[in-house]
Formats: C-alpha cells, sequence, structure tokens
C-alpha cells in the first residue's frame, strides 16, 4: 500500500501548478461507462464502498472475492486522489478507470512499459524517410483528425494485461492505410504480431517497426477474425485463409521535426512512441490537454491520428497546440481512448518524445 501511496502524493503537487492555468471548457460527450467522483462519494466509508461496487461492477466483474477486498483499500486512496485532482476545474481531467484498484506496479508492468526505444539502421533512415507532401511546409492543414473520417480508423482496443501497445498500434496504423489505399475496411490481428513476431517480447513489449519486418517477410497479415486477441502470448500458429493485406515497407518520419510530423499525419495516421507513460497522471488522464510529466524512462506506442490548436479567448494568445493520440486501453481512459498531448517542444523531441520515432506502413509499390 505505501507503494501505491507515494505517488499519489508527489503528483497533487505537481497537478496544483496545471490547475493554475487558465480554464478552458472541453466539448466531450461522457461515455456510459465513465465513474465520474464527487465530494459526496468520497465522503464516509459507506459512500466510498457504494462507489466501489458501482466501479466494480463495470470493470471487475469476474474478479475474485478476496482480491476485492483487498484492493478496496487502492481504491480509497484513488478515488480520493483523483478527486482532489479534479476541484477546481483543473484544466487535465481525471477519473476512475480500468487503473483504479491497481498499484503504479501493476499498472506499470502491463501498461507503461510496453515498449523499448525504436531502432532504425542508417540505411533505414536514409532510404526509407517520408518524403514531404506538397503542402508542406507552408500549407499544412491547421487540423487533422482522421476521427472524423469514416472507414480510417477502427474501435478502440483494449490491449488487457498484456505489453502489447506496439502490436496493436502497428495494426491500426495497416488498417488505415489499407483503406486510405482500397477503401476495404479490414481487422489486422495484433495477436498475430504478439505470437509471432522475431524480436518482440510478445505480451512483455515490443517495437511497432519489427512488427512491420514481420509483415514484409511473412508477404501479409491476417484478420483478427482469423486470428483473435486472447491478450496473453500463446504459441504462433497459422491461421485458414489467405493474408487480408500486406504492406511493402514501412517509414521513418524525420525526427524532432514538428512540421514534417504534422505532414505525415495529415497523409495518414502514424506510430509514436511515448515517453514517460508510468506516471499516475498519465494513468488517470481523462481530458483536456495533457502536459506532462514525463520524466519516467519507460516507453508507450500508440497511434497519432491528427492535430490541432485549442483556441484561447484572450486574442493575444496563441492557444495551446495539441496532438491526438489513439491509444489502447479502452474507452474509459482519456477522451474516449483518445488524448490530446501538448504539440510543440521541437529541440526535445516533443513532449514526452512524442516525435523522436514516428513511422508508418507503406503499401507495396
Ligand atoms: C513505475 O513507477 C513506480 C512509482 O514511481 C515505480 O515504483 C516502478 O518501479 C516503476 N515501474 C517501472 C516498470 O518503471
Ligand atoms: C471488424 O470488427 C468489428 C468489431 O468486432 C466488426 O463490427 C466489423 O464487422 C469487422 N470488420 C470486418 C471487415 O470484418
Ligand atoms: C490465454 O488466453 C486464452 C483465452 O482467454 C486462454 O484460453 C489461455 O489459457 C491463456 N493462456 C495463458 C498462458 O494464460
Amino acid at each position: 500500500m505505501a507503494r501505491g501511496m507515494l505517488p499519489v502524493i508527489t503528483m497533487v503537487v505537481a497537478l496544483t501548478a496545471m490547475a493554475l492555468a487558465a480554464i478552458t471548457p472541453m466539448a466531450s460527450t461522457p461515455v456510459e461507462d465513465i465513474i465520474y467522483v464527487s465530494s459526496e462519494n468520497v465522503a464516509s466509508e459507506e459512500s466510498m464502498r457504494g462507489l466501489y461496487e458501482r466501479w466494480y461492477m463495470l470493470y471487475r466483474r469476474d474478479g475474485d472475492p478476496i482480491d476485492k477486498e483487498k484492493r478496496f483499500a487502492i481504491f480509497k486512496a484513488e478515488a480520493h486522489a483523483v478527486h482532489k485532482l479534479n476541484e477546481g476545474g483543473a484544466r487535465v481531467k481525471h477519473n476512475l478507470n480500468w487503473f483504479a484498484d491497481m498499484t503504479q506496479d501493476e499498472y506499470a508492468e502491463s501498461f507503461a512499459n510496453c515498449s523499448p526505444l525504436e531502432v532504425r539502421s542508417r540505411n533505414e533512415r536514409k532510404l526509407n524517410l517520408h518524403q514531404p507532401s506538397e503542402y508542406y511546409p507552408d500549407k499544412l492543414p491547421l487540423t487533422v483528425d482522421w476521427r472524423t473520417v469514416d472507414g480510417v480508423l477502427t474501435s478502440v482496443k483494449h490491449q488487457g494485461n498484456c505489453g502489447s501497445c506496439w502490436a496493436i498500434a502497428a495494426a491500426q496504423a495497416m488498417e488505415s492505410v489499407h483503406f486510405l489505399k482500397n477503401k476495404k475496411r479490414v481487422n489486422v490481428s495484433s495477436q498475430e504480431m504478439v505470437d509471432c513476431t522475431n524480436g518482440n517480447n510478445g505480451c512483455k513489449g515490443g517495437r511497432a517497426s519489427r512488427a512491420f519486418q514481420y509483415v514484409i517477410n511473412k508477404h501479409g497479415i491476417h484478420s483478427s477474425e482469423q486470428y483473435p486477441y486472447v491478450g496473453n502470448g500463446s504459441h504462433c500458429t497459422t491461421p485458414a485463409g489467405p493474408p487480408v493485406m500486406s504492406i511493402g515497407r514501412f517509414i521513418f518520419v524525420h525526427r524532432h521535426n514538428e512540421k514534417k510530423l504534422m505532414d505525415a499525419v495529415a497523409l495518414a495516421p502514424i506510430v509514436v512512441s511515448i515517453r514517460g507513460t508510468n506516471s499516475s497522471e498519465f494513468m488517470r488522464y481523462s481530458g483536456g490537454i495533457f502536459r506532462g510529466p514525463c520524466d519516467t524512462e519507460k516507453r508507450h506506442q500508440a497511434l497519432l491520428v491528427g492535430y490541432g490548436t485549442m483556441p484561447s479567448d484572450d486574442a493575444n494568445d496563441p492557444g495551446v497546440k495539441y496532438w491526438v493520440v489513439k491509444n489502447s486501453w479502452g474507452v474509459s481512459w482519456g477522451e474516449r481512448g483518445y488524448m490530446r498531448i501538448e504539440r510543440g517542444h521541437e529541440a526535445d523531441g516533443g513532449l514526452c518524445g512524442i516525435m523522436r520515432y514516428p513511422l508508418y506502413p507503406a503499401h507495396p509499390k
């Protein structure tokens, strides 16, 4: 328990500063399965119990009853912390999501530590580098959001207790590129990549680049109907039937270059690495523009699906620039499964290193 409490305390200090920033209301539709925390909820042991039961029915219905009592203590601390953070109209919102009864270590193991650094050889850097479009650098769209284009993105996934973020991000990037080229929807199997990719570690983490390499070597990837997601590492099998799609290569976007990344994501969604995911701020994020901290070294991979700028009421304030990221932690996390994260910080590779290792799959020529 003591270990679980520590991040709670440090986080309150970090977020007080953030809450002082101007308050901008956010337009988002509440999702049915989100549990909000009110002062009444945290007032007594009894009300806390009621809140836990509601949460439990949504997230741990089939849980072990002995474990349930033990975890009530973690949940209570989490509910208090979340309530405190949301007080005073904090700009970044937090809620009791799927992680609310997990210790920081449990969360970190499957969710925050899912992807080591991307690697790229000198040759890959030279040969397979994003070629900027005719819109680069001065005619880039002000806003890009692939969620608004029907067919490009499939539903938000939940990786479960499996460090498969890299496979899910890779699968979704391939689904998008297939749709954009052929106007055909497919559900690409991330489980096949979890089970079969060489040089990756299955549910213990991996790199999207190796998942793409697997698909290139195998001349295709099967669908999640042919090779369903089980959320644990199993034996690599070859499903019946032909693969549903293939890619010819994968392409890196220049590092530390905001406009080139904007240009690339305007053409199709991009796999990005995000540093600093092992923090309670990241774990509890439920809305607004995330501004860190990202000070832990653990990494995650997710899908970049757009960018924009949140306007400000003050004519002299240019507003807050952000990226839109699709995560694989279900719809109870973030803005229905997505995160807006501050854009800028180019010299540092972007907030949480988001501009450091972007890559995307490309069709065979
Ligand atoms: C995640 O953070 C917690 C709390 O700071 C720390 O105890 C734990 O070792 C970290 N886990 C990983 C995998 O980095
Ligand atoms: C993809 O999966 C979704 C959700 O399971 C399903 O509704 C859809 O029909 C699938 N698409 C294809 C092309 O199989
Ligand atoms: C993986 O998940 C499947 C489906 O839930 C289950 O049948 C299997 O026993 C699991 N394997 C391991 C090693 O946990």
